[in-house]
């Protein structure tokens, strides 16, 4: 087995090699001075099964296009089987058509990674879970939740906690973990968001007075759906709200909008490069789900059940 990185996510690839006990594979990915991207592989994969971390995290057009070229010169190179790590699948929001005219942009992703060559993929809290059926090869869908409930565990476990889906769509997200904290009891945000890049806070379905308020989401972008779904559950009478989301994505402004948020603390994880900006926020903390997935790429290396660790 080998495990080869992109340039997304370095320490996420160091850490699943650190795991796993062994050497990143050496290879160079460096551009030309134009910008086109360059692999090349300085050891024999001819016959091996090759896992390639790369998160397609921002600039994810670029990062994208890496994680093709890694797996296209690995193809060339004769490696047996090449498994796509994309614990952020970038596009994955994609995954249907809003409105006429519009593309599936999550589907052409998944193309195209068949397309370079990829035999599996395996990811971290995909958007929706359906997008496993975008692709033909084998596709793992790994859940942060269980990382996620020991830390809840650990620093809210004596506390009368509520699990928060921000939205109707996180509401299976939000009942799986809510049945890893005791079967804790689970209250829903309905937001209706009027544009992309703004959203807005409705109501809020379920009885939050008292509670330490758990909020739980795939993604964190703009910071908007977060930030006011805070807001509204503490003017509804939470004691605190805490959020635990898988993919800090952070555009723009998000990290001071969190920093100034009714937030008591934002906990993402590791499935893409925290920016500098991200680390130095006091309200921000970052676990790695290195292990989680080192120890799925193991499994899957020796052809036992991914599902288990789960159970
Ligand atoms: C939407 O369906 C996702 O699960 C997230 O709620 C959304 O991407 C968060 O975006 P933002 O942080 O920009 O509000």
């Amino acid at each position: 087995m080998k495990i080869m990185s992109g340039n997304s996510n370095l320490p996420l690839a160091r850490a699943i090699a650190g795991y796993l006990e062994l050497p990143l594979t050496d290879a160079a990915v460096r551009r030309f001075a134009d910008e086109e991207i360059f692999v090349e592989i300085h050891e024999n994969v001819r016959g091996e099964d090759v896992f390639v971390v790369q998160p397609t995290s921002y600039p994810v057009n670029d990062n994208l296009m890496e994680l093709l070229i890694c797996i296209d010169a690995l193809r060339r190179a004769s490696a047996k089987r090449i498994t796509a790590v994309v614990p952020y699948f970038g596009y994955a929001r994609q995954d249907r058509k809003p409105g006429p005219r519009t593309p599936i942009s999550a589907k052409l992703v998944a193309n195209l990674l068949t397309e370079a060559g990829a035999d599996r993929v395996l990811s971290v809290d995909l958007h929706a879970g359906q997008i496993q059926g975008f692709f033909d090869i084998p596709t793992d869908n790994l859940f942060a939740a269980p990382v996620m409930a020991a830390d809840i565990q650990a620093r809210y476990g004596d506390q009368s906690l509520m699990v928060v889906s921000p939205d109707v769509g996180g509401v299976v997200r939000a009942r799986a973990l809510a049945k890893r904290l005791d079967n804790a009891p689970l209250s829903i945000v309905d937001k209706r968001r009027d544009k992309p890049g703004q959203s807005e806070v409705m109501n809020i379905i379920g009885d939050v007075k008292g509670r330490a308020c758990i909020l739980i989401d795939d993604i964190i972008d703009s910071g908007g759906t977060l930030c006011n779904a805070a807001q509204a559950l503490m003017e509804a009478g939470a004691v605190s709200v805490t959020a635990y989301i898988t993919h800090g994505v952070l555009s723009g402004a998000a990290v001071s909008r969190v920093t100034n948020s009714a937030l008591k603390e934002l906990v993402i994880t590791d499935s893409i490069q925290a920016t500098e900006a991200a680390k130095a926020s006091d309200k921000i903390r970052i676990l790695t789900i290195a292990p989680l997935i080192g120890e799925a790429i193991r499994r899957i290396a020796d052809e036992s059940s991914v599902s288990s660790l789960f159970d």
